[in-house]
């Protein structure tokens, strides 16, 4: 509990073009949530070098996306948005967590058998306790709930575990995180492929849409999209490609799956493609002006850099110092 208020962290790695995936099933949450909490919103640039990178690349990627979150409409005088490479506790607390995690933990973490297939000539450590750094991001501040897709949970859960062996062993250091999913964006599925996640490392560009494509490029991905022969606007699992459009669609306007159906009910599939482009067009136009706008403005982006960073570094380092006293580490002498 910071200032009366409880603790919210989440993160996005600057890896790939963002999808609507990541839009629709965090930041557009982060967004809806902040004023309820004290907020730590991070660029984990640490966790990106699990897979190689280029370096300029990198960090233009990480500059792109802290000025994302801001675009999105993250006050950063409200929320500490900062570069997760700028706070030295999250690899501190990294490491003495990675002595309380069990190697066959991680062997089952299924993001780290998907990546060790797709990048076989580089299965790194860092890539294997890549959980293991999540789960410190988290700690550090300690976070009462971190908005994330699904495709998270499964780290989250495994941060639960290491708060609760934790404290088990030295007392109550460490707040159990719950995870926050949204009710509707929290899986959004390739529009190619949908029994496969929307991914900002596909390799078919048709079926992520990037939260820069310009309008035409969405409504054309849109009109592309594989669905089926039984001509129905329905929710079901056996009409998944639909099913996707129409969890897309929710996530953008608000309305329940019923009220869609009723929407497109003797409507084709041309008509509700169109639809789902229009809807995308609306909710991600808007951020790609405010994104253009305050790309313009470096100096102000520099002074949230440096402040938000002092700021996370200030409450980190409660957590931290407290953790190395409870280990046994020496106590600093001033
Ligand atoms: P990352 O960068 O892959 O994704 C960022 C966020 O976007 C969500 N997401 C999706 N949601 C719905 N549908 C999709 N197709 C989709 N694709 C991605 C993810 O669930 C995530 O919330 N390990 C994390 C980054 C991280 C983090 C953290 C998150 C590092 N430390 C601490 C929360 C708290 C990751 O790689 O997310």
């Amino acid at each position: 509990m910071l200032d009366g208020k409880k603790t919210l962290f989440s993160g996005m790695q600057a890896t790939g073009n963002l999808t609507l995936g990541n839009y629709l099933g965090a930041l557009k949450n982060w967004v809806k949530i902040a004023d309820d909490y004290q907020t730590f919103y991070s660029v984990v640039d640490m966790h990106s070098i699990t897979v190689r990178q280029d370096p300029a690349e990198l960090r233009k990627r990480a500059r792109n996306l802290l000025t994302l979150y801001i675009a999105a409409g993250l006050d950063p005088e409200k929320n500490c948005i900062y570069y997760q490479s700028h706070v030295s506790g999250h690899a501190e607390l990294a490491w003495i967590l990675n002595c309380f995690t069990y190697m066959g933990e991680l062997n089952r973490m299924t993001q780290f058998k998907d990546k060790a297939a797709k990048h076989a000539d580089n299965i790194n450590a860092g890539l294997f306790t890549y959980p293991v750094l999540m789960a410190a991001d988290i700690l550090l501040f300690q976070a009462d709930v971190v908005p994330v897709g699904i495709d998270q949970m499964q780290h989250l859960e495994l941060t639960r575990d290491l708060a609760v062996r934790f404290n088990n062993v030295y007392g109550d250091v460490f707040t159990v995180p719950e995870p926050y999913i949204g009710k509707s964006g929290a899986k959004i599925m390739s529009l190619q492929d949908p029994m496969k996640k929307m991914s900002k490392s596909d390799e078919n560009p048709n079926g992520s849409i990037y939260l820069m494509d310009d309008p035409d490029t969405i409504i054309r991905k849109c009109k592309r999209a594989v669905t089926d022969s039984v001509a129905c606007v329905r929710y079901s699992d056996e009409q998944p490609g639909i099913k996707n459009l129409i969890d897309i669609y929710c996530a953008c306007t608000g309305k329940t799956p019923a009220e869609v159906e009723a929407e497109f009910d003797g409507k084709g599939y041309g008509d509700f493609k169109m639809g789902v482009g229009e809807a995308i067009v609306s909710v991600l136009k808007p951020l790609q002006d405010n994104y253009a706008d305050l790309s313009k403005n470096k100096d102000y982006i520099d002074k949230v850099i440096k402040e938000n960073a002092e700021k996370a570094a200030y409450f980190s380092n409660k957590t931290l110092r407290k953790v190395q006293k409870k280990v046994g580490f020496p106590e600093r002498i001033r």
